[in-house]
């Protein structure tokens, strides 16, 4: 039988169809997602791999968010609330804000990428640090924007690579219509402190949206730490994103929100996919918001967790930037790419940074005590 042409390789090819794609796209590299999870664990058959490349919550979600998942099964036939009404209630009173400041998406991701798509385009420029998330290059090269990326500070052990600011503020231009920055920041899990953050944005033009990417918010305890929810007040030009994907436990149902101007809320609702968010996942986060206590204790559960995991890592001689998030970023070196192989083959999954240009180094999620006791072991075998 004849084989169907592959759309990679032959007269329709990728490089066939980059070519007719908008400029964006064509100089676009794909989002890399890390290992093939799906194709590891079925290779590692009844040995339960250690899964700790995602920054995913080992802990799951609130037992109210599982039952209430149960509890729409039998709607699946039904279109979602395309407002998502209830869900946005539930977070306006948890954030004390307006139904119409908050912006629903199929994750955080969407979001990131859809404000990129609204508010820059070809001529617009888009600022975000190096060592930056990953998809704030993506959302920028996909709208057609111009791409500044802001240099980081040197590596030093007080504060490994941390943001620049001066840098940051220093890449904005009159063409600059968007700023990512994410805080903590994910993959070096540093933080910026309430009074720079503030100092920061009081000196970011009014014609730059500045997004700060808070996923990994509700997990930071530092002394130091605050949200820019609470500076919203005063920068009308200020977008906060959330997810649901990190202390809540819930990354498999794929629900993120801004918190945002109502008027800017109300341009992006022009482009949003109307039933972005599904029927299970809305019930899912409106019953994990209603549960405090389980985020309670996910959060102190993380924090105890990533102290153990600090300094084990540290006894052995290791370099660990710190961290207020759910991972750990660990400086192996020269032997870097060697380690990850290994684990891999002992069946533990961590993320390379390569793609992140940091690759002498690991990102480990914090994982439950059993993770990490497991990945431990097999990093003794490896380092030995
Ligand atoms: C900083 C940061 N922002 C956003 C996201 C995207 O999260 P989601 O699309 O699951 O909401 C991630 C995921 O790892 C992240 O690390």
């Amino acid at each position: 039988m004849e084989q169907a042409p592959s759309l990679r390789s032959g007269p329709h090819d990728e490089a066939w169809y980059a070519a007719r794609a908008s400029r964006g796209v064509q100089g676009l590299k794909a989002y890399d997602p890390g290992h093939d999870l799906v194709a590891l664990r079925r290779q590692s058959g009844a040995a339960q791999l250690v899964e700790l490349g995602s920054n995913e919550n080992p802990y799951g979600p609130s037992p109210a968010a599982r039952a209430a998942v149960l509890d729409r099964l039998h709607e699946l036939h039904r279109y979602p609330d395309p407002l998502g009404a209830d869900l946005k209630r539930a977070l306006a009173r948890v954030h004390g804000v307006g139904e119409d400041e908050l912006l629903l998406g199929n994750g955080s991701h969407e979001l990131l990428m859809m404000v990129a798509q609204v508010f820059a385009g070809p001529g617009a420029e888009v600022v975000y640090p190096r060592y930056g998330f990953a998809v704030f290059g993506l959302a920028a090269q996909a709208a057609g924007a111009t791409a500044r990326v802001a240099e980081a500070q040197p590596r030093t052990d007080a504060m490994p690579a941390g943001h620049d600011l001066q840098a940051l503020l220093g890449a904005i231009t009159p063409a600059t219509t968007l700023l990512f920055l994410a805080n903590p920041n994910n993959p070096t899990g540093t933080w910026l402190g309430a009074d720079a953050l503030r100092a920061f944005l009081a000196r970011v033009p009014e014609h730059v949206i500045v997004v700060i990417d808070e996923a990994y918010a509700e997990l930071a305890d530092a002394p130091d730490y605050r949200s820019a929810l609470a500076l919203r007040d005063v920068h009308p030009n200020l977008v906060v994103s959330r997810t649901f994907s990190k202390a809540y436990g819930l990354a498999g149902m794929r629900v993120g929100y801004f918190v945002a101007p109502a008027g800017l809320v109300a341009v992006m609702e022009r482009i949003r996919e109307s039933f972005n968010v599904n029927l299970l996942a809305l019930a899912a986060c409106e019953a994990a918001l209603g549960d405090a206590g389980h985020l309670a204790w996910v959060r102190t559960r993380n924090r105890e967790e990533r102290t153990a995991l600090v300094g084990a890592l540290q006894a052995r001689g290791l370099r660990v930037f710190p961290s207020q998030t759910n991972f750990v970023l660990v400086e192996f070196g020269d032997r870097t790419a060697a380690v990850e192989r290994a684990l891999v083959e002992r069946g533990v999954i961590l993320r390379p940074m390569g793609g992140y240009g940091l690759a002498d180094c690991l990102r480990i999620t914090v994982g439950t005590r059993d993770e990490n006791r497991r990945l431990l072991a097999a990093l003794d075998e490896v380092l030995a």
